[in-house]
Order: structure tokens, then C-alpha cells, then sequence
């Protein structure tokens, strides 16, 4: 089966095609390791059983909850009495619940080991297994703490995506607008002249999209991988996102569509930009919400302790100057809310 292994350290956006063998045995040799444990999503590892059949695999419970600190630190354990060495590699599969996981445990176990991502969600491949930057929960603060550590590899098997539910496929879309949004209006286009279905039938425009999501992520890592300046970019939508996922239990993407739509809404309020409109026609065609009734004023204190903040006063926020073009702005958290309540 051909799959794609996109080395994407941050010296390097190259990536290398590989040819995987359906059970890893000859891959996880050619990454150059004699051992791996694997760390797979549940539903993933029931849909997939004979992939890891004879493989040491630890199933991860599937959502949100699995980011728990408590959970990671019972895997932690888990893999200590399996006698997981420094020398061996650790390997996720799964979405981007998993990824975090595997990023976060490879970074601190017995102080690093090495890891690698198998992403088999539409949103991992796009965006959560690439850049190192792996966060869990600390009970309703979303990524609290994390890592920024790079896995050694990311592999790509487009076949997982025929198991992945239709849910799943539109969540994926979010990030994807998202990098549309911030730096790519070419892309824009072509989203808004198809959509999911399109996607899901014609692989090779699918695959071109990842590999664009791909590189255009990889391209913002490898200028700025702790995050100082650019990287914030890629936070685009998120603020409001992680406060409205942790709080109403809502999914990753659509919880980022909601905050993308008012994040245009604020950039039209801040800086005059026009096109909030054309953002939320194309969020609505890949089924993507932009709305969510709640009480904005028990969001708020998610968006002062945001980990974008530089003060009790002021955050990092990113706004839009036009489509594929952001811009991260040092603004007052309170005018924030502000606006955000007034929308
Ligand atoms: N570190 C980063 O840079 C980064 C970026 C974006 C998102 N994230 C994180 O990623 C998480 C969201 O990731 P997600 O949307 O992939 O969610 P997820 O990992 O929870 O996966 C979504 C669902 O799909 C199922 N699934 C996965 N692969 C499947 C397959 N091939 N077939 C059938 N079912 C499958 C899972 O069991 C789960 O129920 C959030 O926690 C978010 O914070 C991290």
C-alpha cells in the first residue's frame, strides 16, 4: 500500500515518499527503530483490527476525555509496566485526540522518547499531527499543558479515511478553511467551488488538498516553531473555540467553525475587513455551524486565562486583513469580550 511519510522537522518541509507494508513490520524497521508501541484509538483499532494484529498496542479510549491529565498519566503507567524503553519508538494512530497524546507521552516519557503520528482523521492529517505543538486538558482548560517536540515521522494512509464518519470528514473542513483563511485565498477558491462530497469521491483532488494543508502548516512551523510571532497565526478562530468546546462538549472543528465566523466578525468590527459574509457561506457549505447559542458571558473566563495572553490585560488575537491574509494583534482582553458579547 503506498502511503506518504512527510519528515517535517523543522529544519525541513521535504517530504519523502515511503512504501508501507500493511502491518508495519517492515516500516517501523525502515524508520529505523526494532520495537514500537503503538498507541491507537479504540474505534480505529476495532475498524483496522488486522493491521496490529501481533503488534504491542494499547488502545486509547476514543474523544475529548482521553486529553485528560489523569487518563494520559494512567497511560504513562501503562506503558512503564510494559516495559517501554528510552530506545523504542511510540507510534499514535488516530485523530487528533491521539496525536496530542502520543506527542505529549513522547516528549515526557522517561524524559523523550521518540515518536511518530499515524493520522487517521481528515483534521489530524491536516493540521494536528504536524508541528509538535501537543497539549492534554486540565479539567476544563483545554491544552493546558504541553510540549512542542517533533515526531521523527508522519504517515499517511489515505485507506483509513473510507472507515472515517461523515461528522468526522466536515470537522477536518474547519482547519482546512482555516489555513484558507489565514494564508491561502487560491485555496479559498477552490473550496467554494466544491465540496465534501467532491472530496470524498475524487481522491486525487483530496489528496492534493492535504498535501497543500500540509505544506502550509509545515511552511509556518518551520519559521517559527515555539511560537513567538507567526505560529500564533495558526490560532486563528481558536480562542473562542477552546472555550466553547471544553464548556459545551462540542467537537473540535465545529467548535473552531463558530469561532473563525466570529473571529471575521470581530476583524470587521477592528479592522474593517469585508468579507466575514464570503467566510461563513463556505463554513455553511461544508455543514460547518457559525452560530451556537449560549451564554458568551460564562465564556469569558476561558478567554482570560487563554494561554495567548501576555498580561491579566492583553492577548495575542488573530484578526483577518483579507481572505488569506491574518494578522496577530496585541489587544485588549476586555475589549474582546466586549465585542464578542455584542455580536
Ligand atoms: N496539536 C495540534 O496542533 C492540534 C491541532 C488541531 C487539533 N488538535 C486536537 O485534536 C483533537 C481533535 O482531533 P479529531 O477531530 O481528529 O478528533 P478525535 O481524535 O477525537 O477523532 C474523532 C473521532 O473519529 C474517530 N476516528 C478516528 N479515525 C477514524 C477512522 N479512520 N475511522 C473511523 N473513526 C475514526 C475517533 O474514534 C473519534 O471518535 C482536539 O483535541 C484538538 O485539540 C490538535
Amino acid at each position: 500500500m503506498l502511503t506518504y511519510s512527510y519528515n517535517i522537522l523543522p529544519q525541513t518541509t521535504q517530504s519523502v515518499a515511503m512504501l508501507l507494508d500493511t502491518n508495519f513490520t517492515h516500516t517501523i524497521t525502515t524508520l529505523g527503530w526494532d520495537k514500537a508501541f503503538f498507541l491507537v484509538d479504540e474505534n480505529v483499532l476495532q475498524l483496522h483490527a488486522s493491521y496490529f494484529l501481533d503488534k504491542r498496542v494499547v488502545s486509547i479510549k476514543s474523544g475529548e476525555a482521553a486529553k485528560d491529565i489523569h487518563y494520559v498519566m494512567s497511560l504513562m503507567e501503562t506503558l512503564l509496566s510494559l516495559r517501554m524503553q528510552r530506545s523504542d519508538l511510540l507510534i499514535g494512530v488516530g485523530g487528533g485526540v491521539v496525536s496530542d497524546i502520543t506527542g505529549f507521552l513522547g516528549a515526557t516519557y522517561k524524559r523523550g522518547v521518540a515518536f511518530a503520528f499515524f493520522p487517521t482523521t481528515l483534521l489530524a492529517m491536516v493540521d494536528a499531527a504536524i508541528g509538535g505543538k501537543n497539549g492534554i486538558n486540565i479539567g476544563t482548560y483545554k491544552n493546558m499543558m504541553g510540549t512542542i517536540s517533533q515526531p521523527t515521522h508522519i504517515l499517511y494512509d489515505y485507506s483509513f479515511l473510507s472507515s472515517l464518519p461523515q461528522n468526522e470528514w466536515v470537522n477536518g473542513f474547519a482547519e482546512i478553511i482555516k489555513h484558507a483563511c489565514i494564508r491561502d485565498v487560491n485555496m479559498f477558491d477552490e473550496l467554494s467551488q466544491n465540496n465534501v462530497a467532491f472530496y470524498q469521491k475524487n481522491m486525487k483532488s483530496l489528496k492534493q488538498l492535504i498535501a497543500k494543508n500540509v505544506s502550509i502548516k509545515s511552511d509556518i512551523i518551520s519559521q517559527d516553531v515555539n511560537e513567538t510571532g507567526i505560529r500564533k497565526l495558526l490560532n486563528f478562530g481558536h480562542t473562542l473555540a477552546h472555550a466553547i468546546e471544553k464548556h459545551y462538549n462540542l467537537d473540535h472543528g465545529k467548535a473552531v467553525s463558530i469561532g473563525m465566523y466570529y473571529d471575521a466578525l470581530l476583524s470587521h468590527k477592528i479592522n474593517g475587513f469585508q468579507y466575514h459574509g464570503r467566510i461563513q457561506q463556505l463554513l455553511q457549505q461544508y455543514h460547518l455551524p457559525t452560530h451556537f447559542e449560549c451564554d458568551f458571558a460564562t465564556l469569558m473566563p476561558y478567554i482570560a486565562n487563554d494561554k495567548k495572553n501576555h498580561s491579566d490585560a492583553t492577548i495575542d488575537y488573530i484578526f483577518l486583513e483579507a481572505i488569506g491574509i491574518g494578522k496577530v494583534v496585541s489587544t485588549n482582553i476586555k475589549k474582546i469580550e466586549t465585542l464578542i458579547q455584542s455580536i
